[in-house]
């Protein structure tokens, strides 16, 4: 793929039950994906409050990955993982109106058991911002 070899860096806030524990199981099966990814463990997909997102994009992330638990029902905190995705979606307009690209913030669901999903998730997304290039915030 060609990206002037560019690399993305990606802030990936991961719940602590599914998505967390999913990027460990890719680590301990030495699965190979890109070498990204900043992980930053959470309790819960929905404690990522939109603040931390923006933060993230503000400190000089390229992108920002928001992993948590399948829906429905699997979260541990019952409605967390809903609340991420009204967030993302409430986000991911405000991060266009201000001149972000909305493609540049993803959710996933990853369980624990998903190892090879983590690992494809974070080589397609960050295949995704190198093409995208770097963020350039005015
Ligand atoms: Fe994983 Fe809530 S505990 S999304």
């Amino acid at each position: 793929m060609k990206s002037n070899g560019f690399e993305p860096r990606i802030i990936a806030f991961l719940c602590r039950w599914c998505a967390y524990a999913g990027a460990d199981l890719a680590g301990v099966s030495r699965l190979e994906y890109p070498p990204n990814i900043v992980p930053i463990l959470m309790p819960c997909s929905g404690r990522v409050d939109a603040q931390y997102v923006l933060l993230a994009f503000k400190n000089g992330a390229d992108g920002v990955l928001i992993g948590g638990c399948h829906t429905p029902n699997d979260c541990h905190y019952i409605s967390g993982n809903y609340k991420a995705l009204k967030r993302y979606a409430l986000l991911r307009k405000y991060l266009k109106d201000i001149g972000i690209n909305p493609r540049r913030l993803r959710i996933e669901w990853i369980s624990a058991t998903e190892g090879q999903k983590f690992a494809r998730v974070i080589e397609e997304f960050t295949n995704e911002l190198k093409k995208l290039g770097p963020l350039k915030l005015r």
